[in-house]
């Protein structure tokens, strides 16, 4: 069964980016957020995407994009219908738990149930449903519509079909799918989150500023920015949430959030959202 109707749940930084690029890729689109206020300023973030996409020669008609994307607060509105939903929602179990436990119950036979997890094990995610089966990740990452790689989770229960339909779906949005295991982090938050703690480690150890850390990685690894550049970036808390979750189950020390960094997000010094994280930034509180 092909994919044409795609519902997202969640309209954060990842949800806008997701609902963007399938409106774009031309499914309709449903997305879901608990708040009309969350849609209204979603949905400026997406046609403020959609039209520098057009500006850019990317896409050639925004409007007819725009048009695609349909917006509800009501989650047995967006999801009745949809082949595919993409859940979005914050990185908690308790609060995943409660969007599978209602998709389970709302969604068609055959729908498949992904979730842009960065950590939480698809087998969890799956366990909230009476169809394992159908349950995958789909690891966008962060901007959906730029960066080119989806990491698609499949736990032991992942059907073949679902790992296949969800290939070809992700394909169609003009990005590489690539396979992995269920595994705490999968491939790229685990590698991410531990180069960001050990970054964070050598600046308590004293070797060298945040400032000259950053550079000599910049400089020297060809990064885009520096690592406390996307600590800031990311939010200290949620690459703290991160370790932690890995390190929970896996029980690695290396895992273990550097104490800074739990010090830093525990005051409230969680990065550019914050407006003060390893850095300051003016203008913001
Ligand atoms: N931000 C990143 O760099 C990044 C990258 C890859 C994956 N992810 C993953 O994507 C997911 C979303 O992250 P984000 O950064 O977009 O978070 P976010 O906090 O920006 O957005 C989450 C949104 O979900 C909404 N929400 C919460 N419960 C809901 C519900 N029951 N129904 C509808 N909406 C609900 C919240 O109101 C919020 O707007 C997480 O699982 C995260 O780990 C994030």
């Amino acid at each position: 069964m092909d994919v044409s109707r795609v519902c997202v749940v969640g309209f954060g930084v990842m949800g806008t980016g997701i609902v963007q690029i399938c409106a774009q890729a031309g499914y309709e689109t449903t997305v879901v957020a608990r708040r009309e206020e969350s849609l209204r300023e979603g949905m400026e973030k997406v046609k403020f995407g959609l039209r520098k996409m057009a500006e850019k020669g990317k896409i050639q008609d925004a409007e007819a994009a725009l048009k695609r994307i349909h917006t509800t607060t009501n989650l047995e509105e967006g999801a009745k219908d949809a082949d595919i939903v993409v859940e979005a929602v914050y990185e908690d179990v308790s609060a995943k738990r409660e969007v599978f436990e209602r998709l389970d119950a709302i969604c068609k036979k055959d729908a498949i149930l992904g979730s842009n997890t960065s950590t939480i094990s698809i087998a969890t995610l799956a366990s909230f449903t009476s169809r394992p089966e159908n349950v995958i990740g789909v690891h966008f990452m962060n901007p959906p519509p730029l960066m080119p790689a989806v990491e698609i989770v499949k736990s032991l229960k992942t059907s073949e079909e679902t790992v296949q339909r969800t290939v070809q779906f992700v394909r169609s949005l003009g990005k590489e799918a690539v396979i992995v295991n269920d595994f705490p982090g999968f491939v790229t938050s685990r590698m991410m989150v531990l180069m960001l703690n050990e970054a964070v480690k050598i600046y308590e150890n004293g070797v060298a500023s945040v400032e000259d850390i950053d550079k000599v990685i910049k400089l020297s690894f060809g990064w885009p920015m520096g690592p406390f550049q996307l600590l800031d970036l990311i939010g200290i808390d949620i690459v703290a949430n991160a370790l932690q979750a890995i390190y929970n189950e896996t029980g690695w020390e290396r895992f273990k959030p550097a104490v800074t960094m739990m010090q830093y997000a525990r005051l409230g010094w969680k990065g550019r959202k914050t407006g003060r994280g390893f850095y300051k930034y003016e203008g913001k509180k």
